[in-house]
């Protein structure tokens, strides 16, 4: 392979020794690339970030529910949260047991919230009438509240999930209510939990989130569990030396929140965090070819396979990824320029990347997309009717296995009923 630029794969030896354009060539592209080695450092890197005892990892499965990737978050220890039933029965497939499971529902209906108990799982409410629901359902039970702290952060409006602006958790001026329904429906409350948002540099807002939210647990005694939620960040401008969030710090600073605060309450409370995009986003990389080099008017546009059928973090949050550059031939690129690189479907928003400067790149490279492990595959879709893309596993002794077949044609009549007499 000709290394046209793979400065932040290198860095991570992210293929192991294989070769992207080998494996766009044997898998065909698109495909999301996952490198196991990295995924379970991830693991690693936040089960380590604080001395407490009892501090649980929820990994949250929205980010990325592929059953390979889960079962290797199982094997690293770590537990899961699920926001539907579709997640619930992924990880049970991936081996997490019942109790390993946090179910955090957001306007679920009776059947949905009564497929989780019956499951097993813990259950969080997000909403007092939520909570009636579920008292209606499973009086007696055990049951989690997600609560809104007042304050939230992330990448963008769409995934701050806390605070004044958003349809999540429950306003703590409503704790009373709370109380009361607790005590009609003979509820225990068992946990509560909040979510600030996706995507934080820094620990500020976190840290201000979880005193807003010892607060209220001071309210409820006897409490198993304090979920302070996911949101940590991971650089995705790399290649210009962004620097990744200061776990150590925020570690400390957590710490010694929690030992402070479980000193207070008395007991030897759980916490737990459930970061998605964290564990998940660094160990993956998209391979796209180019099929397509054309100048319209003054821009120049590469033109690829990776549409947002298959990643949709660009168009619907104007998200940066980087873009790296590997080609088949011995051809040389001369000179760096500016292009727009474009996906496959008919939308003018289908932007992979804007106005980025790369060397040139030429027709039947291939792409590495950078950082796709997260909010990548599951939020790819059918979209113009294109075939989701086939997934593999680059395993620690770097051979590479395939965990996700591409669609094919015929997938697409799945569950379709034809219309007779037409
Ligand atoms: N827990 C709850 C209740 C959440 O709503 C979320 C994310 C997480 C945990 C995990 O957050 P993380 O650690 O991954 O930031 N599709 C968007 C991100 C949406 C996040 C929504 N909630 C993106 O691609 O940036």
């Amino acid at each position: 392979m000709n290394k046209i630029y793979t400065k932040v794969t290198d860095s991570m030896n992210f293929f192991e020794g294989n070769d992207p354009v080998d494996l766009a060539e044997k898998y065909g592209t698109p495909l999301y690339v996952y490198n196991e080695r990295i995924l379970r450092q991830r693991c690693r890197d936040l089960k380590e970030m604080v001395t407490y005892p009892k501090f649980v990892v929820d990994y949250s499965a929205k980010a990325n529910c592929s059953l390979a990737f889960l079962q290797v978050v199982k094997s690293e220890g770590l537990e899961v949260d699920a926001m539907s039933p579709g997640e619930i029965y992924m990880e049970r497939q991936a081996g997490f047991a019942p109790e390993e499971i946090f179910y955090i529902g957001n306007n679920v209906s009776a059947e949905e919230m009564q497929y989780a108990i019956d499951a097993g799982v813990y259950v969080s409410v997000d909403s007092l009438s939520q909570l009636e629901q579920f008292g209606q359902i499973a009086p007696g039970h055990e049951v989690a509240v997600r609560f809104n702290p007042g304050v939230g952060a992330g990448h963008h409006e769409k995934v701050v999930t806390a605070g004044k602006k958003t349809k999540f958790g429950v306003d703590p001026k409503y704790i009373p209510e709370v109380k009361e329904l607790l005590k009609k429906y003979d509820l225990k409350l068992i946990g509560i939990n909040q979510h600030i948002g996706s995507l934080f540099m820094n620990g500020e807002a976190f840290t201000a989130s979880i005193a807003a939210l010892f607060d209220i647990a001071k309210q409820f005694p006897g409490l198993k569990f304090i979920d302070m939620g996911g949101g940590f960040g991971i650089p995705y401008k790399k290649e210009e030396g962004e620097a990744p969030l200061d776990l150590k710090d925020l570690g400390e600073a957590i710490d010694k929140a929690l030992y402070q605060f479980a000193g207070e309450y008395g007991e030897q409370i759980i916490f737990r965090i459930e970061p998605g995009r964290y564990i998940s986003a660094e160990c993956s990389v998209i391979l796209s070819k180019v099929h397509s080099v054309k100048y319209n008017y003054d821009k120049k546009y590469v033109g690829c396979d990776c549409g947002f059928n298959v990643l949709q973090r660009p168009i619907m949050y104007d998200s940066y990824h980087g873009v790296e550059v590997y080609r088949g031939s011995d051809e040389k690129s001369e000179k760096e320029e500016s292009v727009i690189i474009v996906g496959n479907i008919c939308e003018s928003g289908d932007i992979l990347a804007k106005d980025r400067v790369l060397p040139e790149i030429k027709k039947d490279d291939v792409l590495g997309i950078l950082d796709a492990g997260a909010y990548g595959f599951t939020m790819a879709s059918n979209y113009n009717n294109r075939l989701r893309p086939a997934e593999i596993m680059i395993r620690e002794n770097g051979d590479v296995v395939l965990t996700r077949e591409r669609e094919e044609l015929e997938d697409l009549m799945r569950h379709v009923i034809r219309l007779e007499n037409v």
